[in-house]
Parts: structure tokens; sequence; C-alpha cells
């Protein structure tokens, strides 16, 4: 994975059928996408549960392009080398996760995978600082994380903007989850963002058989940020 802040568009499967993860991913493929965005929950951490490991190695064979995986699940550290080993590209955990997410991200790292540092709504720019360089990427949540189709939090636009500011010109992604649309795209492109992950932004109105759905959704938030960065 080579390093740049072109806009990347990473379709959360969240929205994708369940029941044909395999054909849905090579259908958002097809239509663009940059890498595909995999939302781990735990029914503990956020109030909904999702898939495991095992349901991530199944979907890997299925990923051309980049394996983003989101863990929203405390604790952490217990599951970093099942999910190394089920092919995921970027590792994400949650600043709020636990009290020990530089180890957390040392571990990550030592996989020999991409860390992540995802941050909810109500945390404060300010942590990623201290573990500035144990990441690749730092995850904006501009929902509460849980579930997909909620409102854009708008007061999240100053964070990245501040996040911006203090990565400077390290390689280190900044990319926003959560109620992005081709509205809400140039907000957080104009602010600093180059990875825009999006579940019903993409999914809504197509399926399998109607790909093309998929690919306008795709094209027209990465038009829209694209015009703002
Ligand atoms: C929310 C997940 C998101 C979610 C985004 O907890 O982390 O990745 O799928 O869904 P939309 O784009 O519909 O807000
Ligand atoms: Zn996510």
């Amino acid at each position: 994975m080579s390093f740049d802040r072109k806009i990347k568009i990473a379709p959360s499967i969240l929205s994708a059928d369940f029941a044909n993860f395999g054909q849905e991913i090579r259908a958002i493929e097809d239509q663009g996408c940059d890498w595909v965005h995999v939302d781990v929950m735990d029914g503990h951490f956020v109030p909904n549960l999702t898939f495991g490991p095992a349901t991530c190695k199944a979907i890997r064979p299925h990923i051309r392009t980049v394996m983003d995986v989101h863990l929203m699940i405390a604790p952490v550290d217990p599951y970093i080398e099942a999910f190394a080993e089920a092919g995921a590209d970027i590792i994400t955990a949650h600043a709020e996760a636990g009290p020990h997410i530089h180890r957390t991200l040392q571990a990550i790292r030592a996989t020999g995978k991409k860390a992540g540092l995802a941050i909810n709504p109500g945390t404060p720019a300010e942590v990623l600082a201290p573990v500035l360089d144990l990441v690749d990427l730092v995850c904006v949540m501009t929902v509460n994380p849980g579930f997909g189709g909620q409102k854009f939090i708008h007061s999240q636009i100053d964070k990245v903007r501040s996040l911006r500011a203090m990565i400077g010109d390290r390689p280190v992604h900044i990319e926003i989850d959560g109620g992005i649309t081709p509205e809400t795209a140039p907000l957080v492109a104009a602010a600093g963002a180059d990875v825009l992950v999006a579940g019903s932004g993409v999914f809504s109105g197509g399926s399998v058989s109607n790909p093309d759905i998929y690919g306008k959704n795709i094209a027209a938030i990465r038009a829209a940020a694209e015009a703002a960065q």
C-alpha cells in the first residue's frame, strides 16, 4: 500500500447483503471503490453485533483492493492476531476501547499490518498526539458507532481540521466514518480528510443485480469530495 492523499472511497459492508458478501464486494470493486471497510462489533463496546475474524477470513479472498477492518470491540488486544491472520490490511482500534491504546497500536504494528486509531464524536483530537508516530490512519467517527444510516454530526468537522494540522506531512490517512453523502463529503474533504467510509451512501438503492447504482453513488461522493479537497 503506497501512501497518498487522493480521495479514497471505502464502502462499509455493514450496509451490504450479509448473505452475499462475496458478490457484494465484487460489485463495489467493479464499480470503482478504493478500499473495503469491514465493521466488527461486539455488542459490548457498541450496542450492536456483526461478525468476527472467521467472517473476515472468509471474505478476504473476495477483496482485491484493501481490507480496512474497523474494530468496535473491547477488549481489543486478545483478538489482534486473529484479525491479522484473517488478512486485514489495516486494523483500526478505538481510543475509548481500553486504558492501553498505545500498547494496542504497538501490537497491531507488530503484526506487520497498518494501524488505525478511531475516535468517537465525544473524544477530543488531542488523544492522537501521544501516539502519532504509531498510527497509519486516524478514523474520525462522525456518528456514534454501532449502526449504519445515522445522521452526520457536523461538530466533528473542526476536529478533522485539528487532526490535519497535527499530522502535518506525516503519512497518516484521515478517514471519516458515518453519514457520508455527496452533501457531507465536501465538508470533511475540505477539512483534510482523504478516506471516506460510506455504508448507506453507497449501498442504498442498488443491489448485486443492479450494481450501477453503487457505481453512481461512489462516483457522486468522490466527485463532491475531490471538488472540495
Ligand atoms: C458505524 C460504522 C460505519 C457505518 C457507516 O458504526 O462504523 O462504518 O457502516 O454507515 P453510514 O455510512 O450509513 O453512516
Ligand atoms: Zn466503520
